[in-house]
């Protein structure tokens, strides 16, 4: 009898400190809140350490309480990172101690691109290799990468963090080009500014992010030009073709040029003859013809008529 009144006893304390803390990875937890208001949270310096005299220090300064756990008061998005030390101010342990404000918008750390994402990736082919990318928000001066992850049908794919801690290259070694792709590759991305933590998400197939790099153009004849497949695109092309947009723009307009006298293509050729007489702009793109997903970038190939500069 007494037993079960103290287990629901311990029960009924546990949720009453009910501030239930996220494992983010070793080392790193997450209180989730709803709201800025203050915490009890509960911790703890390790099992081998329990009941003995144990000194804290949260980001780096010393802590009057004592003991192993303790309880800490968070307030608003005030973690920290608590260390637990000896009598002797040895580290023994640590506990980074991060804020999740789950129903906040997003955005405070990173900001969303053009497309509204937070999180962009781009594959150049089917090689199994892409990159994603991020952009902080530019207040955001304490910034740091949590922990990264992208899945696969429950086996991880390789991704190693850029250097400007701003994308992931990966590369998914189980990956085949020449079959069909059915499981979608799930990226988890934690990023924090000081102690506040944001948690973002990203469900792609390779084949949707697919981007072809820029074609090189030739001009082989007076308004006749030719361009190549990308050197990065996959090979063989009768597995893996790439159909154009050809573009011609009136001189000096970039190609996004959409005003009149545009003259525009698609085509699954390799060479175009251009009609106009003045001096034009010749633009030309790829895209996967079997996705229809994304286009690359333009080339481009200015075209005057007394004298030509070429640019890529
Ligand atoms: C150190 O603290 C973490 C909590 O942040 C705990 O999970 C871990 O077991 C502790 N390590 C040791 C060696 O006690
Ligand atoms: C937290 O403190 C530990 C121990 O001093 C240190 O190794 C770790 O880098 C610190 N983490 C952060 C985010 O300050
Ligand atoms: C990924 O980005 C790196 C660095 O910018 C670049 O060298 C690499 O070619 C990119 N890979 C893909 C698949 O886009
Ligand atoms: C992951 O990729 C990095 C960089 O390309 C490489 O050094 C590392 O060996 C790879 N790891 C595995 C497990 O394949
Ligand atoms: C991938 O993410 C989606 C949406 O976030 C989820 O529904 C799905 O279960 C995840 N798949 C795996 C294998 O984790
Ligand atoms: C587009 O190109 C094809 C051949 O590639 C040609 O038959 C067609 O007339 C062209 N259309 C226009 C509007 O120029
Ligand atoms: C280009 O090829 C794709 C398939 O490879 C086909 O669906 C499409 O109709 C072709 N387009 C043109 C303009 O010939």
């Amino acid at each position: 009898m007494n037993k079960i009144v103290f287990v629901i006893l311990q029960a009924a304390l546990q949720m009453a400190g009910s501030t239930s803390l996220r494992f983010i990875k070793p080392n790193v937890v997450a209180l989730e809140v709803s709201d800025l208001s203050s915490f009890e949270v509960l911790l703890h310096c390790g099992e081998q350490y329990k009941g003995e005299e144990i000194y804290w220090k949260r980001n780096g300064e010393s802590m009057s309480e004592t003991g192993n756990p303790i309880t800490v008061i968070v307030e608003g998005l005030h973690g920290g990172n608590f260390t637990c030390h000896r009598p002797n101010r040895d580290l023994l342990n640590y506990t980074l101690l991060l804020v999740h404000p789950v129903e906040f918008p997003k955005g405070g750390v990173l900001i969303q691109s053009s497309d509204r994402e937070f999180i962009s990736c781009t594959a150049r082919n089917y090689n199994g290799q892409f990159n994603c990318s991020w952009k902080w928000h530019q207040e955001r001066i304490q910034r740091a990468v949590v922990y990264f992850t992208a899945i696969r049908n429950s086996s991880p794919v390789n991704c190693t963090l850029d250097s400007d801690i701003s994308g992931l290259t990966c590369t998914d070694k189980d990956y085949c080009r020449y079959s069909e792709e059915s499981r979608s590759i799930n990226l988890t991305l934690f990023v924090r500014n000081l102690h506040r933590l944001e948690e973002h998400h990203r469900t792609f197939l390779i084949r949707d992010i697919v981007k072809p790099d820029k074609v090189s153009i030739t001009k082989i004849q007076d308004d006749v030009f030719e361009w190549h497949p990308p050197e990065t695109w996959s090979f063989p092309c009768s597995f893996f073709p790439l159909s154009y947009e050809v573009k011609v723009v009136p001189n000096n307009h970039r190609c996004d040029y959409t005003g009149s006298r545009v003259e525009k293509n698609e085509t699954n050729e390799t060479h175009y003859k251009v009609k106009i007489k003045k001096a034009y702009t010749f633009c030309v793109r790829a895209q996967d013809p079997l996705t229809k997903k994304v286009w690359g970038d333009w080339s481009h190939h200015h075209q005057t008529k007394h004298r030509h500069t070429s640019e890529k």
